[in-house]
């Protein structure tokens, strides 16, 4: 594009982004560094390793995997033929994925519990709204091979030391127990038998489920059905004595691991491989920002060997709206901005760049030519921690000016200095981004 010259996207025949997808530009990228860094260090020191899975995936594995009485699989599937006639499917959700390699790869023979992580696109046809899109992003984990009380625990709490580092210390954690699947069968036909009365005065969403899946009722945002559910029978009571004692054994591992929950009697998941433990991250803004659960029987049901498994998925769209909402500045980019006017100091700023660079700052360099004015307002924004600035006066003489943004100080310095004040350098700009992150 020219500067200064007007631009119009219908003239030039212009494509736009597809309803529910977003580009993440370079003003919110270093959001998604920080997080997708901290998600790293923080996996790996609980020994999870990260696997990446395809994309698309045959439609049956979605299918049998999340359930077809699910929203997800019934309306929600980006599902399509490919040159060869076969059934694919963008994948809305990374377990079955992650199973499906599992047994396919044999990962279960190598015995043990495999810790598996993964970040990266979904794809649900939704209709888009806040929080809400057609292609989003997940960071999510799998523990495979231990249907331990203390794997449940331990998920969670790698959940909330996570969420707690990137800085969301105020999401609600809500925590229910699914049971087994005798629990869950028993309870649906006292579910049934409870709505089946008051079927015409339930929202159209829930009469359809009452017979397709209706634990997903409890979920239903409608006051009305809200309002008839408070005297239904909640799936605690149908729960084995054993399927009880296990749930009270996780509560009490999270107490004793200093984790605040609630316990929300109604949380039923919207996918169907769940069993026993379910949670979910709850916030103001975006309602659920992450939730997952013990799923035993996923692993047989896809043609693997019985394997006891638990996992999370935390939505980062979501998880990021709420960042840039607690820190609206972005988190700083570079630590040196580069100015210079005249043609002798433009050459020297060229080489000071690359000196920086080399020396392992992160340096940019003002290319406009135009006022230093216009660039000292440029410097202000790219969040560097300093600026130097060279103009015919430091050209002629060998020096450079240097100015910490912050403070304001400014001093000259003699650029065949420059080398032997790089540690200098490191340390004032370290002083200078936690000056600058405690006056947030
Ligand atoms: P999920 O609850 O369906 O679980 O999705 C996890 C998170 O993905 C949600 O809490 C939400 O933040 C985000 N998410 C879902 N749909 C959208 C959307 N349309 N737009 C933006 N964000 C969205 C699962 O996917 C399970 N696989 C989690 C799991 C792993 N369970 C066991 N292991």
């Amino acid at each position: 594009m020219v500067p200064g010259k007007p631009f119009s996207k219908q003239h030039m025949g212009f494509i736009q982004a597809q309803r529910g997808t977003r580009d993440i530009l370079p003003d919110e990228i270093a959001y998604w560094q920080q997080v997708e860094a901290t998600a790293r260090s923080i996996l790996s020191r609980a020994a999870f390793a990260e696997i990446r899975t395809p994309i698309f995936e045959q439609t049956d594995l979605f299918e049998r995997g999340i359930g077809e009485a699910t929203d997800v699989v019934g309306k929600e599937m980006y599902t399509f033929l490919d040159k060869g006639e076969r059934s694919l499917t963008l994948r809305p959700e990374g377990t079955a994925g992650v199973v499906r390699s599992f047994i396919e790869h044999g990962l279960h023979a190598q015995g043990g519990v495999q810790r598996l992580w993964y970040m990266g696109p979904m794809f649900r046809y939704e209709r888009p709204g806040t929080g809400r899109q057609r292609q989003f992003h997940q960071l999510g984990l799998e523990l495979l091979g231990s249907g331990d009380v203390r794997a449940d625990a331990e998920v969670i709490a790698i959940a909330v030391d996570f969420l707690q580092t990137v800085g969301l210390t105020d999401l609600q954690l809500e925590l229910n127990s699914l049971g087994t699947r005798g629990d869950r069968a028993q309870y649906r036909s006292l579910l049934v038998d409870y709505l089946t009365p008051y079927k015409a005065d339930l929202d159209p969403d829930s009469q359809d489920r009452l017979t397709r899946n209706p634990l997903r009722i409890l979920d239903s945002k409608d006051a009305k059905t809200q309002a008839i559910l408070q005297a239904a029978p909640l799936l605690g009571q149908s729960l084995s004595a054993a399927s009880q004692e296990r749930f009270a054994k996780v509560q009490q591992l999270l107490t004793d691991l200093g984790i605040v929950y609630t316990i929300n009697p109604k949380l039923v998941r919207g996918l169907d491989y769940y069993s026993h433990t379910a949670f979910e991250f709850q916030s103001v803004q975006f309602g659920t920002v992450g939730g997952g659960g013990r799923y035993d029987g996923l692993v047989t049901e896809l043609g693997g060997p019985e394997t006891l498994a638990i996992g999370w998925a935390i939505g980062l769209e979501r998880l990021i709206g709420l960042l840039q909402q607690l820190n609206p500045a972005q988190p700083g980019t570079a630590d040196f901005y580069v100015v210079s006017r005249g043609e002798a100091a433009e050459a020297q700023a060229l080489k000071l760049v690359q000196t920086l660079r080399g020396a392992g700052f992160k340096a940019e360099l003002d290319l406009s030519g135009s006022a230093f004015g216009k660039q000292f307002k440029r410097a202000d924004r790219s969040g560097a921690a300093a600026c130097f600035i060279l103009g015919d006066a430091e050209a002629a003489n060998k020096t450079v000016q240097l100015k910490w943004l912050a403070t304001g100080e400014q001093q000259a310095i003699a650029q065949a200095d420059l080398p032997a004040l790089t540690d200098t350098f490191r340390q004032q700009i370290a002083q200078s981004r936690e000056q600058s992150s405690a006056d947030v």
